[in-house]
């Protein structure tokens, strides 16, 4: 059984290190505007097994730093959390939802019916591309 629910930033940081960046130092995962987003950890009983973060401004909404543990992954876990953050862009009143995708995500993005905008770009040897979500018209995976 899988509870979402919010988390305050620093909770999400040792799931973001171990999962995206293993390789940097722990700082590079805290983003400045940390305080500014809403972030959701999904637990099963009270083991924190993914974490997200959302970011909204001017009526466009961004999610960063979307980590399911290893040993986590492809249960549905990401897809319960990514509707979650859906859910919460729309109540914030926005009309877009976007993020840099890794390219080993597109598939996961693209059933939740984001598009690929603009080129294909690199952090560090890491493929990514901007994906893009208009709420007016989503489907909820
Ligand atoms: C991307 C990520 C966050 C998705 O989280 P997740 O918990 O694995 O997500 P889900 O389990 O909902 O879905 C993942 C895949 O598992 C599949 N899946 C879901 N439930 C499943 C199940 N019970 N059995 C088998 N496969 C299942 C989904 O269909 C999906 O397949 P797809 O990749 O072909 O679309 C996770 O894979 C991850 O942390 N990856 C490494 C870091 C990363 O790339 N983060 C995103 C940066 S942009």
């Amino acid at each position: 059984m899988i509870t979402i629910r919010p988390i305050r930033p620093e909770e999400t940081y040792p799931l973001r290190h171990e999962v995206l960046w293993p390789d940097k130092p722990f700082a590079y995962v805290m983003l400045t505007d940390d305080a500014d987003g809403y972030h959701f950890g999904a637990f099963r009983e009270n083991e924190l097994l993914a974490v997200i973060s959302l970011f909204e401004k001017d009526g466009i909404a961004r999610f960063r730093k979307f980590a399911t543990r290893p040993d986590a992954q492809r249960q549905g876990i990401g897809s319960h959390l990514l509707n979650q953050v859906i859910d919460k862009a729309r109540q914030l009143g926005a009309d877009k939802l976007w993020c840099d995708a890794r390219l080993s995500a597109a598939a996961f993005y693209q059933r939740f019916g984001m598009e690929p905008e603009g080129e294909v770009f690199f952090k560090d040897e890491i493929p990514y591309a901007k994906y893009v979500l208009h709420l007016s018209n989503s489907p909820t995976v």
